[in-house]
């Protein structure tokens, strides 16, 4: 051990471990590259003021938990805690949605940072894969992102996860609901941060964990009774599509969410294996944001899937991902020219794309062999003094045991022609 440790809220990612990380990264990304998403990449760190716009100044993300600096020239910035804010940011920097073929489809995947309390499930420094469909207005875009996210966690395996959903309504119905809303809570019993969020964002005193607060809010007016005519029928369709393409959801009116932007369509995936942070993914429509950081109308709807937490998800399922061995040949040397010639049958076998590698430093047989086993191969390549002599090296096959004696400078034909 060093005299550093990981910072608090913060953990590495090393093998074994680190290989499914990977692959839930590709998992979730797979359905979305297929279906007509392109990659963006977006900086760590943006102007503060687009999240305190765009993600909301009553937000706990960014009163609370927004990593800011000023940097030497005087600017503020903020490393990001979320993608969609950065991701529509720079499509309207790029004029993406100007190139004639909306919506603007697009993926992610990437680490965000949140200064939370942190706890199994919930860190300082995670990971998330996001999408997000800009431009459009159509119920078909929202079902598709749910549909997608919903294949991505079964392809891995996931079994005990639930779709919540709910509409918030649009800038028509729901600035009426809220009104409704704030009447109601402030006749209630609640404590001086409680009523001051009555006035800043009503909606999440819904969400409030506590017994005595939920006992309160049982006669609260419900958004369902407010939504408008247009909302409702774009839910109603959204709700039709995932029923047609046989997606499970459960509706939701409690759902709220922890940022700002959401209009319409919200939806949360939950894993029933995870306690309290049991959120592995969520998303929904964000008619507004673009216009709330400065550009024209564009509705979008996306999501952002916690790579933390869908690994977490896996383990408590115990789904053992079907993981490739990365190494299919070892070469294992024993002396000075072996090593020459071996090093060079490696190289040649990865110059033909077969995973390759080598028992270097010149250790013992004994130690070699254990880190060919150790790394999966399904063929090693041993070659002492007595075998060069004799113009051979020995391929084993690792699974049947079988040996046999090859020219080195046919080595890498013979195993290219075994391993297909
Ligand atoms: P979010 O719900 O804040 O949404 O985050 C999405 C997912 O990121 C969560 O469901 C969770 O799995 C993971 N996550 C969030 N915070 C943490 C944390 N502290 N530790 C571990 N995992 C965490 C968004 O970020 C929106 N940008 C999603 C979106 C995209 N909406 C529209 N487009």
């Amino acid at each position: 051990m060093s005299t550093f440790q990981a910072p608090k809220g913060t953990y590495d990612l090393t093998p074994p471990r680190s290989a499914t990380f990977l692959a839930v990264r590709e998992a979730i990304s797979a359905p979305l590259r297929d279906s007509g998403y392109g990659y963006i990449e977006t900086p760590g760190f943006e102007n503060v003021e687009l999240f305190a716009r765009g993600v909301g100044e009553s937000t706990d993300i960014v009163t609370k938990e927004m990593y800011t600096l000023t940097t030497k020239g005087g600017d503020q910035l903020a490393l990001r805690p979320e993608g969609t804010a950065s991701v529509l940011r720079a499509a309207l920097e790029a004029n993406l949605h100007k190139a004639g073929n909306l919506p603007v489809k697009l993926w992610y995947s990437g680490s965000y940072y949140r200064y939370e309390r942190p706890q199994a499930g919930r860190y300082r420094h995670f990971s998330q894969v996001g999408a997000e469909a800009i431009g459009t207005e159509d119920p078909a875009l929202d079902a598709e992102l749910i549909i997608l996210a919903d294949q991505a966690y079964r392809s891995l395996g996931l079994r005990r996860f639930r779709i919540l959903l709910n509409s918030l309504g649009d800038k028509e119905c729901r600035p009426v609901y809220r009104e409704a809303l704030q009447t109601f809570l402030r006749d209630l019993d609640l404590d001086e941060e409680t009523r001051r969020r009555i006035e800043i964002n009503p909606l999440r005193v819904l969400d409030d964990k506590r017994a005595d607060v939920q006992k309160q809010l049982t006669d609260a007016p419900k958004l369902r009774d407010y939504l408008c005519d247009a909302c409702k029928a774009y839910h109603e369709e959204v709700r039709a599509l995932l029923t047609a393409a046989g997606v499970a959801f459960e509706d939701d009116e409690k759902l709220v969410r922890g940022l700002d932007y959401y209009t319409r369509t919200t939806f949360e995936f939950v894993h029933d294996g995870l306690g309290s942070q049991s959120a592995v993914g969520g998303g929904g429509r964000y008619d507004g944001l673009s216009e709330m950081i400065g550009g024209p109308e564009l509705p979008s709807v996306g999501w952002a899937l916690g790579v933390d937490r869908t690994v977490l998800a896996l383990e408590a399922e115990s789904v053992e991902l079907d993981l490739p061995a990365t190494t299919s040949v070892y070469a294992v040397p024993l002396g000075e020219e072996a090593r020459r010639v071996l090093f060079g049958v490696v190289t040649e076998l990865r110059r033909a794309g077969i995973a390759a590698d080598f028992a270097f430093g010149g250790r013992g047989l004994k130690g070699a062999m254990k880190s060919a086993n150790r790394s999966g191969a399904r063929y090693t390549l041993v070659a002492g003094e007595r075998d060069l002599a004799e113009g051979v090296v020995q391929l084993k096959d690792m699974e049947s045991g079988e040996q046999s004696a090859v020219p080195p400078a046919e080595a890498a034909a013979e195993l290219a022609k075994r391993l297909g």
